[in-house]
């Protein structure tokens, strides 16, 4: 007798899977058959985390800080984030505001968490970072996806946001630099969006977790207001993604529903980690970060040029991250079966817009210069075979 397949709730049909995670299996599988792939599908750097950051996380674990800590993170942690946003963007952040979290992605679905729930909407531009959809649908909220474009350099305005807000409207998401398109809101613009909020009672969440690695100067943090919800993390900046660390500076006073709400859906941030994480503010390290930025902005000066002379149309100067989302439609109606082409071709994995939007994702691409500069100029040539052909 065959037994009935458990109910699945209703909310996983709102949660769409990576597009970008056939291209990889693809890039794997062909790789496993000898081919040489370079991959600029991935959204993470390619460099090691730094030595000091690894060298704390392990006398961490030898020193047996393997226990829980607070749910709101280590209190030297906590401090030290906050002296970053003193030394680095000129914000006064009180330490008591800040929660260490399990990456970005626990600081967001923290936040969403606390703010959205059935009949609420929260506003995100499109394309934009799919799992924020994904978080807001996943608290039975509805996210509200507006279509931006280069006019805007791919990011939202007041307008936009007083043209879709309702009365259901709970929150507003901005990601500056933004993944996929790497551009940056204007301050004075953020500043407007910042006072519309707060007079109207609507949340705003700032995801900065690109805003160090900006690469054209005017790294303006949102914190410089302390009624935002800002999120960050060790992972882009820092070179962490395996690590599972970011924070979250958040109003004062929704710390003792987020601290109910970390404690329950995580514990705590890892300890290990956490640890591993002081040495990250270390002068050595941060000197050393801020070499690897320059080879970051270096591959975008090289790759920005030479994708618009083959008539890739970037419109909006990336100014941060490291994305570009190259208009493509001059090559191909549809860049998805583009991006298979060029993978089984020449061997070059990019993502598909598909996976950041609704809005024209076919006439995009988003390619992530986290290879070696050599590596890129490969690709380029790669990528002047499968256009001769
Ligand atoms: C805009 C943005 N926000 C949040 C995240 C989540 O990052 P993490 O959870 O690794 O800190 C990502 C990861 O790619 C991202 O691009």
């Amino acid at each position: 007798m065959r037994t009935p397949k458990p109910h699945t709730a209703a909310r996983m049909d709102g949660i769409a899977p990576f597009h970008v995670m056939d291209i990889l299996a693809r890039a794997q599988a062909l790789e496993a058959a000898g081919r040489d792939i370079i991959h600029l599908e991935i959204g993470e750097p390619d460099f090691a985390t730094p030595a000091p950051i690894v060298e704390a996380g392990v006398a961490a674990l030898r020193a047996g800080h393997t226990h829980y800590t607070g749910a709101l993170g280590l209190p030297a942690l906590r401090e030290a984030i906050a002296g970053f946003y003193a030394t680095r963007w000129q914000a006064t952040v009180d330490p008591a505001r800040v929660v260490v979290t399990p990456g970005a992605s626990g600081a967001l679905l923290l936040t969403l968490g606390l703010l959205a729930g059935p009949g609420d909407e929260v506003l995100m531009a499109d394309p934009g970072y799919p799992c924020n959809r994904h978080f807001t649908r996943f608290c039975d909220a509805r996210a509200v996806s507006i279509p931006v474009d280069a006019g805007s350099g791919f990011q939202l305005t007041l307008d936009l946001f007083d043209a879709h807000a309702t009365p259901a409207t709970r929150a507003v998401l901005i990601a500056s630099p933004s993944n996929p398109t790497g551009t940056a809101i204007p301050p004075v613009e953020l500043a407007r969006i910042h006072d519309w909020c707060a007079a109207k009672g609507i949340a705003l969440i700032v995801d900065e977790i690109y805003l160090a690695l900006t690469y054209d100067g005017g790294e303006h943090s949102a914190a410089r207001w302390d009624d935002v919800f800002v999120i960050n993390s060790f992972s882009k900046y820092f070179q962490m993604t395996g690590w599972r660390l970011g924070w979250l500076a958040a109003p004062a006073w929704a710390m003792p529903d987020l601290e109910r709400l970390a404690q329950n859906l995580f514990l705590a941030a890892p300890t290990s980690t956490q640890h591993a994480a002081l040495a990250a503010f270390l002068p050595a390290t941060l000197t050393e970060l801020e070499i690897r930025k320059a080879e970051l902005r270096d591959r975008r000066d090289y790759l920005l040029p030479a994708l618009r002379e083959r008539d890739f149309v970037i419109p909006a100067q990336p100014h941060g991250a490291f994305y570009l989302y190259a208009d493509c439609s001059a090559h191909t109606k549809d860049s998805f079966p583009f991006a298979q082409a060029l993978l089984e071709q020449v061997g070059v994995a990019v993502t598909p817009g598909l996976d950041f939007g609704q809005h024209q994702p076919q006439r995009y691409l988003r390619i992530a210069y986290t290879q070696p500069l050599p590596r890129l100029v490969e690709a380029i040539s790669r990528v002047d075979r499968f256009l001769d052909q």
